[in-house]
């Protein structure tokens, strides 16, 4: 197997009174999709916010491309070509959706995406470019959130609760939009409350047992009930 894009290893991470994550190990590869599963509480969104560089971690517990990368400020970390789309969208409400998806710009690296290319992959979003980000529906301001992070041009997304809220027909769009992301060889890892959708958009996956990992591998190679008890344990 070649070197794994992101390697995650024998990551601690959580807050000041509180360690939400104990010695989690496991490979990203370029141009793969992984799935985050895991309960309510299990550290998904506090793993992805501390490899974002949102939560500090030791140097070598991230390892991107090589290159020993915890604790690296956000800023260098999308600068590296590794954004987040946040659980709760955490859009700036002042502004319009282009503003948004303009300063996600701002903050990445230089590629190929632009305005044209998101409007292109979610076409409400051009009708509604000028207006504020408040207006649009909870799925609308999703797509922007996506956007806002392809226009960092990033090698890895990382999608926070990607469909947590929304109506059955937006996730079916924004589930739609997802190939001709990944299809472009950026790598994605996943959090969705439906297991079901999230495994079947996946290559791999990866199940957070109150801060550790429970089980990890291929869908394909785990039986449900496997993952069914990985997933809520056995108390
Ligand atoms: N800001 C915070 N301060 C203290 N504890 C937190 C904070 N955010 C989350 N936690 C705790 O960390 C654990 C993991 O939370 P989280 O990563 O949000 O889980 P998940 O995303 O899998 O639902 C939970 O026990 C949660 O209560
Ligand atoms: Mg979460």
């Amino acid at each position: 197997m070649n070197a794994p894009l992101l390697r995650i290893e024998n990551l601690s991470s959580g807050y000041a009174d509180f360690q939400a994550l104990f010695d989690v190990s496991f490979d990203l590869h370029a141009g793969e999709a992984l799935a985050l599963i895991g309960a309510n509480g299990a550290g998904k969104s506090t793993l992805l916010k501390t490899i974002v560089g949102l939560l500090p971690c030791a140097p070598q517990m991230l390892v991107h491309r090589g290159d020993k990368i915890g604790g690296l400020s956000a800023d260098k970390i999308v600068r590296r070509g590794i954004a987040l789309v946040p659980e709760g969208r955490r859009l700036f409400r002042s502004l319009s959706v282009e503003e948004n998806l303009i300063i996600g710009g701002e903050r990445g690296r230089a590629g190929e995406w632009s305005l044209e290319r998101v409007y292109a992959l979610f076409p409400i979003l051009r009708e509604k470019r000028q207006q504020p980000s408040t207006s649009l529906s909870g799925g609308q301001q999703q797509m922007v959130a996506i956007g806002r992070a392809l226009m960092a041009n990033p090698e890895i997304i990382l999608f926070d609760e990607i469909s947590l809220g929304l109506a059955p027909a937006i996730i079916k769009d924004i589930y739609a939009a997802l190939p001709s992301i990944t299809s472009t060889g950026v790598s994605a890892i996943l959090v969705e409350q439906d297991v079901t959708r999230a495994l079947g958009f996946a290559q791999s996956f990866v199940c957070l047992q109150e801060g550790r990992v429970s089980l990890a591998g291929k869908p394909a190679d785990h039986s449900r009930a496997d993952i069914v008890a990985a997933y809520f344990g056995s108390h």
